[in-house]
């Protein structure tokens, strides 16, 4: 698909400028055939390579990305190419979103994680100082090209984090799903590309099912995907964003919301074995690195935009396909993960 994007493109845009945002490993495998591709679908391309790591998802890089857009001649038909992970997405999607009011942009994701979580569903954003995602906007990309593929040159680790939320998508809504990805997890960290494309289509297919309930997530449907999360972001932020890769600190969550659960009766039947067990061989952490500081991670779980008014509330697993909402009380969570 990588070489077809242009085509694919020119479908969806009038104007044939295209400003091509991404960063330099991946410009080495990828740029060349998205590039060449956009070239002879006939669009003149500006390229920029901003380095790599959430510290890009900045005003400052957004106010730049903006300036070399108006030196290069964009108007308000030109396109955004957004060729990367999560970060290049959400900081390539707002940039478009705010140039001239608004121009379109396609997603060319090229880790796990961004083919099925953050390509999806239309949220943009970058940090502000230590508030992660602090300035956004909800604006949906003209277009999503996913090319398995991209994964080829992506370092296991990548490949291990985006596999959690993966994971995250059997727990919340189909059991199927999570005996497949059992059956298949040693072809998935294998690069199995038919295993690849065959769980990606599932996780997009289940994120877009929710996305499209509630476009806007003010109705709380979007909310299931948050499973994990609660912990998964407090434990995330206390490693300052450098200790776990956001897939880690989720699998990390899901196996603490799984074990609340099971404390609170809100589980069937025990689940947080089968799913631990899935994450081992999937080669994800299942308890925190280092011990946590409770106060802390409190402290940092409340400050989620997740949390409503000082209330920690959960998404957690009734049984293998199926959740449910609920606050939890504080104390718990913090035993629990002392536990873990
Ligand atoms: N908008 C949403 O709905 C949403 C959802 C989830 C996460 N996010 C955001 O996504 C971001 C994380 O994204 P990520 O996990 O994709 O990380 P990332 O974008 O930082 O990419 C990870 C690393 O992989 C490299 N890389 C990417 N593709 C490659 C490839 N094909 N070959 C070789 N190297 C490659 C990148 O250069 C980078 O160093 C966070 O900022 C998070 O907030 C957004
Ligand atoms: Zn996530």
């Amino acid at each position: 698909l990588l070489s077809q994007v242009g085509q694919l493109t020119a479908e969806v845009v009038k104007g044939r400028r295209a400003f091509l945002v991404t960063h330099p490993a991946i410009e080495r495998f990828h740029g060349g055939a998205v590039r060449s591709s956009l070239e002879a679908a006939g669009f003149a391309v500006t390229q920029v390579v901003i380095p790599a790591g959430e510290r890009q998802k900045s005003m400052s890089r957004l106010t730049d990305l903006i300036r070399q857009m108006l030196a290069a001649g964009l108007d308000r038909n030109s396109v955004l190419i957004a060729l990367g992970g999560g970060v290049i997405g959400d900081l390539g999607g707002l940039t478009a979103a705010l140039f001239m009011r608004g121009i379109p942009y396609v997603q060319i994701p090229t880790t796990l994680l961004a083919m099925v979580d953050s390509s999806v569903g239309g949220k943009t954003a970058v940090d502000l100082d230590d508030a992660k995602n602090a300035v956004g906007a909800f604006h949906q990309p003209r277009l999503v090209v996913i090319d398995p593929d991209a994964l080829s040159s992506l370092p296991i680790r990548e490949i291990r984090a985006g596999l959690a939320e993966v994971i995250k998508y059997g727990v919340l809504g189909d059991a199927q799903f999570f005996d497949w990805l059992r059956e298949n997890a040693v072809a998935l960290t294998s690069y199995r590309q038919e295993s690849l494309a065959y769980a990606i289509r599932r996780s997009c297919e289940m994120k877009a099912g929710l996305v499209e309930q509630d476009e806007f997530d003010t109705k709380n449907l979007r909310a299931a995907l948050n499973l994990g999360h609660t912990v998964g972001h407090g434990i995330e932020a206390l490693g300052g964003y450098r200790l776990y890769r956001h897939g880690e600190a989720i699998a990390i969550g899901m196996v603490a919301a799984c074990r609340i659960a099971e404390s609170m009766g809100v589980a069937e039947k025990p689940i947080a074995d089968s799913v631990v067990q899935l994450l081992r061989i999937v080669g994800l952490p299942v308890r925190p690195k280092a011990p946590v500081d409770g106060t802390a991670l409190l402290a940092a779980m409340l400050k989620d935009k997740k949390t409503t008014e000082g209330t920690l509330n959960f998404v957690l697993p009734t049984r293998i396909g199926h959740v449910t909402l609920q606050p939890v009380p504080s104390d718990l969570v913090l035993k629990i993960v002392s536990e873990l």
